[in-house]
């Protein structure tokens, strides 16, 4: 077979490695890829908005299966396209991956579906935002309704703090049409749980679990980002408590989805806050997460190729986990998620069989950097704090002029 990952990042790295590693595939393209995953992957000079090209590419090329990584393709119809051309696709339309593109649609959807999530209210009105946060007030959480690559939520614990988000929001429009309204919800109190799956209409096959790390700097400090770390599995999490976020929040989400004419094809990720009572949806994203993804997957021993085809052609395979640990730590340019440089040589990557590769460019043979999240190193342990010892040991090996990392990925469960 050939498969075709849309998108450049390093979940994009990692999904090419994985379906690199099915003796079903014979070649793995990506569109557009990076110069760090060449080996992986075959590089096509396409970007992930040119629906046009990457159909034809998919014809030309006689790709079997397509994956599309990032949300906004999703948003913007990718798989829809795809599905008009008779391609193999496996993703949501656009329909579908509105649970992620729009906040009110979402926590809208949850309530007539039972979910569990925190109350709260949309608006596109700042007066009204400002009196319902000194009514409820703090800590509250801030949202912009539409896509905003991680950087579009403001948990506010002092009022001030709330209204300069709403005003970036909602009269200085930062994030323009995403910000046309904000969500503000009631604050959620618990550990952190990605929970994704594998979804076809209503059948659902949950992944092991994983705990992404928002915050830019050591002791979440500092402004929220896309992720700056990941481990899995989450052993703060039994069993029980998976299945019951399973049962209460995955499955009714499918279900609904498909009843609201809006059925989900591709990987559901349930962004969970684990309270006293029980799990809570923070967010549903209609892709993998990322860095989730690039700590999950090199824990799946069943072949994902085979998985998502048998689960599009009816059937619900296993899926068989690795007992070991994987922890995974992001290097990021100096000054990320805020303005940074691009173009800065990056001297020493350390080796790993789990390096995955997202904002690096490639001048005279040396990688540069090219974007907010530059790389994230994994390690695989027998435990968790094994992982992670292995990981930190390498990262010493890498040329930090321009680039920075958390030193305490995976410090809810292990102290260093
Ligand atoms: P999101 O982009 O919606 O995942 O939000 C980013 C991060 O903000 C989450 O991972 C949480 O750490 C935090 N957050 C978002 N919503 C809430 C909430 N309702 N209560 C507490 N923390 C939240
Ligand atoms: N790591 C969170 C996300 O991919 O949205």
């Amino acid at each position: 077979m050939n498969v075709l990952v849309i998108g450049g990042g390093g979940r994009e790295h990692t999904l090419a490695w994985t379906f690199s590693k099915s003796p079903r595939v014979e070649k793995v393209y990506a569109a557009p890829g990076n110069p760090g995953m060449k080996n992986t992957a075959e590089c096509i000079k396409l970007k992930d908005d040119d629906i046009n090209g990457l159909v034809q590419f998919a014809k030309d090329a006689q790709v079997d299966l397509t994956v599309v990584g990032p949300e906004a393709p999703l948003l913007a119809g990718m798989v829809n396209r795809f599905e008009e051309a008779g391609l193999r696709v496996f993703g949501p339309t656009e329909e579908a991956a509105l649970i992620e593109g729009s906040k009110s649609f979402a926590k809208a959807f949850m309530q007539r579906h039972n979910i569990p999530t925190g109350t709260y209210k949309v608006t596109s009105d700042y007066e009204e935002a400002v009196r319902h946060v000194e009514k409820e007030g703090v800590p509250i959480v801030i949202k912009a309704d539409g896509l905003a690559a991680g950087k579009g939520v403001t948990v506010a614990f002092t009022q001030e703090e709330a209204d300069q988000a709403l005003q970036r929001i909602l009269l200085d429009h930062t994030f323009g049409e995403a910000g046309a309204r904000v969500v503000l919800e009631e604050y959620l109190q618990g550990e952190e749980l990605s929970l994704m799956a594998f979804v076809h209409g209503t059948t659902v096959l949950p992944m092991a679990g994983a705990q992404d790390h928002k915050r830019a700097y050591d002791g979440d400090e500092g402004p929220n980002t896309g992720g700056m770390g990941a481990y899995s599995p989450v052993p703060q999490f039994n069993e029980a408590e998976v299945d019951r976020a399973v049962r209460d929040i995955l499955q009714p989400a499918a279900d609904g989805l498909a009843a609201e004419d809006r059925s989900f094809t591709g990987i559901l990720y349930a962004g969970l806050m684990m309270t006293g009572e029980g799990p809570k949806v923070i967010e549903f994203n209609a892709r993998f997460g990322d860095p989730e993804a690039q700590v999950v997957l090199p824990r799946l021993e069943s072949d994902m190729t085979e998985v998502i085809l048998e689960l599009m052609e009816g059937g619900a395979p296993e899926l068989i986990w690795s007992d070991e640990a994987v922890l995974g730590v992001v290097a990021a340019s100096k000054g990320y998620p805020g303005p940074y440089d691009k173009g800065a040589s990056i001297s020493s990557v350390p080796e790993s069989e789990l390096l995955f590769f997202a904002g690096v460019g490639e001048q005279d043979g040396r990688y540069v950097t090219a974007g907010g999240r530059v790389l994230l190193l994994a390690e695989k342990g027998a435990t968790l704090e094994e992982a992670q010892t292995t990981v930190y040991k390498k990262l010493e090996e890498l040329d930090t002029s321009h680039l920075f990392f958390r030193k305490d990925i995976g410090h809810h469960i292990i102290s260093r």
